[in-house]
């Protein structure tokens, strides 16, 4: 396996962080939880269409799944970091798994240990729903048949036919429900969006991402869903790089291609390659080339078993510009190279979703993405399953096991130099020549798949 390490070593060098050093507890998923630097009422109020009364009390927020991710939340609420609000009830069937537990009742918020026992007990202006993916459907359906807005945590669902009856529930309860892909809440790609949208750069042609970020045995070992296609009693979940940690970095492409605000574009063919190196259901990492529905070609990397983090690297051909992100630590910046050699730069795509939703239920304003724009990842995910069923496992002689205090990570030889050919070349590793292990999906046409979303718009 030689072929890449000479030809993209520099290239690599640039966008490489050596993430492994880290111990297994801190594996730097909440990425994008740590910068707020977002006025966020002012977001909200841009997608406000309604003449209504803006409500003036503290609106009352829950929120699901306060032993993961939706820690986050309550964290914000500890800190003193949310206006206008108040955290009614954390809610988890283990919430001792929250550390800060004693400090979040301390300050006179409920613990439930379901959200059936919160509904029928008390209510709340909004939830934010931090469950395992398989319950997103389940539990954004509950909070809309009480009339409650929703704030579910990506990806959508695991499977179309549930995000259909996601979006089927929010028509009938009037309610909003936003999906926290944190970057479509932000204004740098809210206003890069506008000017694609706009037709300032030309035609798209095509966009590439490149996102791999180490994570060991441990990772997989924390629930009982993670790496999983199904659940042990069969619903889907369909978890892996590009549904859960990388799941911003698909969407973000497919939405900054939709048409308008609350919209992403979707694709029409897809060819996928999964690869599996820990011992779990689903891939640990692949790589898809979609050709959406307004023919733009994307080619998306993303995985798990490699030793040094790469990107989230971005870049978008149109006709009259390009458009590139590059990261910086933890942030980076968008910027729209235009053919004349000027510049623009769109900043950081962090945002505040908590603020902006909570500002949107107080004033019946609309958020930036919800239900419509995030099928259209989870109609890539399906379709990447059904172009590789097979997942090819990589066999031992081309893997490494690295050993940490309390774990280990699994990874694949040269992996960093493969993904970065891919990237750097366009191609999938079956295409790129002399990588061993590799092997190609078939191609599926995905035009009909989402149907209910397409006609939405
Ligand atoms: N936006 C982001 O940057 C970001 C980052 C990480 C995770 N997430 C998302 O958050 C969601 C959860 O991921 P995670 O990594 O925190 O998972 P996790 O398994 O670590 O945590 C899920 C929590 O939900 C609780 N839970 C499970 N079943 C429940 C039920 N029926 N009722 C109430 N609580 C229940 C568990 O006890 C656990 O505390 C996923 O959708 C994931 O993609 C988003």
């Amino acid at each position: 396996m030689t072929l890449v390490a000479q030809s993209c070593t520099p290239f690599l060098n640039r966008i490489a962080t050596p993430a492994y050093a880290r111990p297994a507890k801190s594996t730097g998923q909440y990425l994008f939880s740590t910068t707020y630097q977002v006025s966020s009422g002012r977001i909200a109020r841009t997608f406000s269409s309604k003449t209504v009364q803006p409500n003036m009390n503290k609106i009352r927020v829950a929120v699901v799944g306060i032993g993961g991710y939706g820690q986050t939340y309550v964290n914000q609420f500890l800190q003193g970091d949310v206006a206008n609000a108040e955290l009614v009830a954390g809610i988890d069937l283990a919430p001792e798994r929250y550390r800060r537990l004693d400090e979040m009742k301390a300050a006179g918020t409920a613990v439930y240990t379901s959200l059936g026992e919160f509904l029928d007990n008390d209510s709340a202006d909004l939830i934010a729903i931090a469950s395992p993916i398989h319950l997103h459907c389940e539990h954004t359906s509950q909070a809309l048949e009480r009339g409650i807005n929703v704030l579910c945590e990506k990806p959508l669902t695991g499977s179309i036919e549930e995000a259909e009856q996601m979006l089927r529930a929010e028509q009938a309860s009037g309610k909003f429900v936003a999906i926290g892909y944190q970057w479509s809440f932000a204004p740098a790609i809210l206003n890069l969006k506008a000017d694609i949208a706009a037709g300032k750069f030309g035609r798209p042609l095509s966009f590439r991402c490149l996102s791999c970020w180490p994570r060991p045995v441990s990772y997989y070992q924390r629930n009982n869903w993670a790496g999983r296609i199904r659940t042990e009693d069969g619903r889907p979940v369909l978890d892996s790089p590009a549904a859960n940690a990388h799941a911003h970095h698909l969407h973000n492409m497919l939405y900054l291609l939709g048409p308008k605000t609350a919209e992403s574009d979707f694709p029409a063919r897809l060819t996928a390659e999964l690869y599996r190196a820990n011992d779990i259901q689903n891939f640990d990492f692949g790589a898809f080339r979609i050709l959406t529905e307004n023919k733009v070609e994307i080619v998306f990397l993303s995985g798990h078993s490699l030793q040094y983090r790469l990107g989230p690297i971005f870049h978008a051909a149109f006709e009259e510009a390009d458009i590139s992100y590059a990261p910086y630590g933890n942030s980076g910046s968008w910027l729209a190279r235009m053919k004349d050699g000027s510049v623009k730069d769109y900043g950081i795509g962090s945002s505040d979703k908590l603020a902006v939703c909570i500002e949107a239920v107080r004033s019946n304003g609309e958020v930036p993405c919800g239900i419509r724009a995030a099928a259209a990842h989870v109609t890539v995910i399906c379709g990447a399953l059904e172009s590789m069923p097979q997942i090819k496992a990589i066999p031992a002689e081309s893997k490494t096991v690295i050993k940490s205090e309390d774990s280990e990570l699994v990874t694949v030889n040269h992996l960093e130099e493969v993904m970065t050919q891919c990237y750097e070349m366009g191609l999938l590793p079956s295409e790129i020549g002399g990588v061993e292990w590799a092997a190609s999906g078939k191609e599926v046409d995905m035009s009909k798949r989402g149907r209910m979303f397409r006609e939405a718009r």
